[in-house]
Order: structure tokens, then C-alpha cells, then sequence
């Protein structure tokens, strides 16, 4: 198996995922845990160190212990994890006032079985401030980057390998490539783990947790907690009860759409509670992004546990939480990550919860998610939703929130998804959304001045989340669209559409 030594990266996790889906087995374990004594128990066939916030050129920053170094196996450092590298064997690391974020374009300078089948000039995606500036002893460059001189250095006769870009990012084109070829050619491995086996494991560590006891489930109609409730109840049948709760920052006819999907596809007993009016009088006044969530997430909390009583004492509360709501809300094992925002279904837990969780899809990435659903044999709609945060149009709607800006946020956001279905580019879309900005600006419509609020667009390409890139629009279908959404939606008077990627944006404007 292989050793992911996480130094705190957002994307470490990604690295995994991405080693996973060539059939390797892989652990991530914090960079502070791993030393001489856990790598003899691990035994670890290949070992890659991470990313990381840190600078390697700073005092006490993040060190691999140099037991990994004398393990005679194949080693790869991403990123904070090459300068650690370079800066442990002997070279050096230095602050650069070029830095680089985002796509950069990389050219081979040597040959090297790490880049086989790729291209002389491939994108790449950067996201650092240091870079190595001198190799240790017996590394050569493989690769360079128009900001980094040394992009990618290797000793091939140890076996290490050390690249400036992330390789586990769908926006590096070939970075799975190279991967695999790390783990496969270099590291020697078969690739023979599957995501069914994965399924087989979760079914039973669910049997395991809850043994007789009753579970409730969040269902919020996504993907997530739709294939959550379904995994569990193949798991344990009707110890499983689902709660959908109407939080008042749906989108339109969702929670109807929701609520009669789940009766007529699934047999699965299901409580609707309608708590909009409880949101709505907590949130008021509330305009900062983190209270907003920690105080949905705690409302959450509070619904579920009433729920739980009513059901004669469910002990445990099933929820969909991925992966990235684990790495974004918290700093797990202790680890070295920061927190960028409290996910509700995460960071905003309140301690004093009665509830124990279940969460089978805490190690899986979105379109995990999707491939164990269709296995479940989850219907196509369900599936292929575009993701939707918990928090919901809470999020959408920077400032304060009120029930007249949600109504008109609903508005928009329908006639602006209606827009992406008619031109059938649902399918081809991540996720899309409208945002209500706090701001009026000025128009004229017929002979007379308006002053209305501005509505933001936004639609990205991502497979998981954690990375995503803004969609290509046509000119003439965000002219069509605006217009239909000044035309038909009272209260907005201007369109913007954004066009950030993440990183350095998020998804999401909150
Ligand atoms: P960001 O904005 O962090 O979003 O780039 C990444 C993905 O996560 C979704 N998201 C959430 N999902 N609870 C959820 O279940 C949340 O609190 C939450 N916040 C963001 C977001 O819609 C995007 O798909």
C-alpha cells in the first residue's frame, strides 16, 4: 500500500482519490504522526508527501522525519512536499517574488519514466510562492515552468521524484497520468482495489456502528445525502428514518419535488418538517458568511434531535458528508490544514450534540458519489443533480437575509436554471447558481429609472469540488438569459456573471 504524508494541503485528499482510482490502495496520515516506528508498522510499498500552507524557507515549519528518506522505496513530493525534499537532501528553497497560481504550461527538459506519454508543453496547475532553487546531489531537472526553473527534479536512481505543480488536479491535464505512473511503473503496483469492494466494506461498518439502534438521516434531496439514505437502508432497512427539513432556502419546488421522489422511488420512511419560520427569525439581522452557517448547522442539529425523540430514540444521525466538507471545515487528526468554511454539516456541529454520526461517504469525493449511486441503482435524476449546499440560498444571498430577497433570489435562480436546461447544457455543467448581491444599482426600463438589486451568474466545471474552473458561456446566451431574468423577475435590474475558478475563488460566494 501506499503513504500519503499530509503537510496540510486543501487537495491532499485529492492525491488519494486520484491513486484510488487507478487501483492503488493509499492511506493519508499527518506529517507529525509519521516517524521511524509508524513507518515500520505501515510498511509502505511508496510513499507521497503532500502539499501544505507552510514555507519550508520559515522557521519550525512542517519536516518529514528523515526515516522516510532511508526507506529504499519511491518517494514523489508535491508542491511544499518537493521543497521539503529538496531542502532535506541537501538543496535549497527560496521565497520568490514570481508567484504562481493557476494554469501554467510545463516542458520536459530530461527523460524521465514520471513523465512518460505525456507531451513536450502540458498544463499544469501551480499554486505556490517558494520554489527549489538548488538541487540536492544526484537530482536532475526534469521539467521547468516559465516561474519555476526547477518544476520538477528527480534522482531516478533512489527513486525520488519531486514536482512543483499538483498532479492530483483535474485541471493539470495529465496529472492522473503521471500519477499512475509513479504508482504503477516506478512504485511497481498492480492496481487491482475497486470501489465496489469500497461499497461491500461501508455496508458493513454500518452494521458494525449501529447494531439494532435506530438512525436518522438528513435528506436534503442532493446527491449526498440521497445516496447516504440509500447505502444505509440496503444496509439496515427500516432502522433507517429520513428527515427532509424545509429550511425556507430551497430553491423553487424543491421541496415538493424532493418529498415525492423519495415517496414514490423508494420505500424509505421519511418526516417532512417545515421550519423556514424558525430559519428565517434566527438569521435575522445575521450578515457575517460563518455565523450564517454555524447558526443553520446548529438549527439542523436541534430539528434532528427533536426528530429523534419523536421516532422512540434514535441514537445515531446518518448524514452525506464528503470529503471536502471534511478537509474545508476542519483540521482533521490534528492536522495542518486551515479552515476555509465551515461546511454545516461539519464545522457547525454544536458540542453538546445527543446524536452520534454515521457517515458512510466521508472518504468519497462527488463523483464517487455519483459512481456508488448508480451502483446502488439510484435513479438518473437524482444522480446527475448539480450539487446544493446545505445552508442552501442562505449562501447565495450575501448580507443580510430576508424573506422578500430569498423570493426574488428563487425567482431568478429558476428562470436562470430553466434558461441552462433549454439550451441542454445541464449535463455539461458542474454547478450552477444564481447569488443575489446586497447592492441596488441603476437602470431604465420603458421611461422610467429603476434602482434594484444586481444578480450574479455562476457556473463551473469541476468533478469534485475542489477545484473548478468557470463554464464557457456563449455571449448570446448570457445576453438571452439576462434579459429574461430582468424581463420576468421583479426586483433585479442588472446581471453579472462570474468568472473566478477556484482556487483562488470558492464555489460558493459565502
Ligand atoms: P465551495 O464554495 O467551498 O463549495 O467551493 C464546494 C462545494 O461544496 C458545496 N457546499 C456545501 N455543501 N454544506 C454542503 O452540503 C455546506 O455547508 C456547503 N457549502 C458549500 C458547494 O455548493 C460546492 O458544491
Amino acid at each position: 500500500r501506499l503513504l500519503i504524508v499530509d503537510f496540510g494541503s486543501q487537495v491532499t485528499k485529492l492525491i488519494a482519490r486520484r491513486v484510488r482510482e487507478s487501483g492503488v490502495y493509499s492511506e493519508i496520515h499527518p506529517f507529525n504522526k509519521v516517524d521511524a516506528a509508524f513507518l515500520k508498522a505501515f510498511n509502505p510499498k511508496a510513499l507521497i508527501l503532500s502539499g501544505g500552507p507552510a514555507s519550508v524557507a520559515d522557521m519550525g515549519s512542517p519536516r518529514a522525519d528523515d526515516a522516510i528518506f532511508q526507506l529504499g522505496v519511491p518517494v514523489l513530493g508535491i508542491c511544499y512536499g518537493q521543497q521539503l525534499m529538496a531542502a532535506q537532501l541537501g538543496g535549497a528553497v527560496e521565497k520568490s517574488d514570481e508567484q504562481e497560481f493557476g494554469r501554467a504550461y510545463l516542458e520536459k527538459t530530461g527523460v524521465s519514466p514520471l513523465f512518460a506519454g505525456l507531451t513536450e508543453r502540458e498544463q499544469v496547475w501551480m499554486s505556490h510562492g517558494d520554489r527549489v532553487s538548488d538541487m540536492p546531489d544526484g537530482f536532475e531537472i526534469i521539467a521547468k515552468s516559465p516561474n519555476a526553473p526547477l518544476a520538477a527534479i528527480a534522482n531516478e536512481a533512489r527513486r525520488f521524484y519531486g514536482v512543483q505543480f499538483h498532479p492530483e488536479v483535474v485541471h493539470t491535464e495529465n496529472g492522473a497520468l503521471i500519477l499512475r505512473n509513479f504508482t504503477h511503473t516506478i512504485a511497481g503496483f498492480k492496481g487491482d482495489w475497486t470501489m465496489a469492494a469500497f461499497k461491500g466494506e461501508m455496508m458493513q461498518a454500518i452494521r458494525d456502528q449501529v447494531g439494532d439502534g435506530q438512525v436518522i438521516c438528513g435528506l436534503s434531496g442532493g446527491v449526498d445525502s440521497s445516496v447516504a439514505a440509500v447505502l444505509i437502508h440496503e444496509a439496515i432497512g427500516d432502522q433507517l428514518t429520513c428527515v427532509y427539513v424545509d429550511t425556507g432556502m430551497m430553491r423553487k419546488g424543491e421541496s415538493d419535488q424532493v418529498t415525492a421522489l423519495f415517496r414514490d422511488h423508494y420505500d424509505i420512511n421519511l418526516i417532512h418538517v417545515d421550519a423556514g419560520d424558525e430559519f428565517l427569525s434566527l438569521l435575522e439581522g445575521v450578515s457575517d458568511p460563518e455565523r450564517k452557517r454555524k447558526i443553520i448547522g446548529g438549527t439542523f442539529i436541534d430539528i434532528f434531535e427533536r426528530e429523534a425523540k419523536t421516532i422512540g430514540g434514535a441514537k445515531f444521525l446518518a448524514q452525506g458528508t464528503l470529503y471536502p466538507d471534511v478537509i474545508e471545515s476542519v483540521s482533521f487528526d490534528g492536522g495542518p490544514s486551515v479552515t476555509i468554511k465551515s461546511h454545516h454539516n461539519v464545522g457547525g456541529l454544536p458540542e453538546r450534540m445527543d446524536l452520534e454520526l454515521v457517515e458512510p461517504l466521508r472518504e468519497l469525493f462527488k463523483d464517487e458519489v455519483r459512481a456508488l449511486g448508480r451502483e446502488l441503482g439510484l435513479h438518473k435524476d437524482f444522480v446527475e443533480r448539480h450539487p446544493f449546499p446545505g445552508p442552501g440560498l442562505a449562501i447565495r444571498c450575501p448580507g443580510e437575509i430576508t424573506k422578500a430577497r430569498l423570493d426574488i433570489l428563487r425567482e431568478a435562480d429558476a428562470v436562470y436554471l430553466d434558461q441552462i436546461r433549454k439550451h441542454g447544457l445541464y449535463n455539461d455543467i458542474w454547478q450552477a447558481f444564481a447569488v443575489l448581491l446586497p447592492v441596488q444599482t441603476v437602470g431604465v426600463m420603458g421611461d422610467s429609472r429603476t434602482y434594484d438589486y444586481v444578480l450574479a451568474l455562476r457556473a463551473v466545471t469541476s468533478t469534485d469540488g475542489m477545484t473548478a474552473d468557470y463554464y464557457p458561456y456563449s455571449h448570446d446566451f448570457l445576453g438571452e438569459t439576462a434579459t429574461r431574468i430582468i424581463n420576468e423577475v421583479r426586483g433585479v435590474n442588472r446581471v453579472v456573471y462570474d468568472v473566478t475558478s477556484k482556487p483562488p475563488g470558492t464555489i460558493e460566494w459565502e
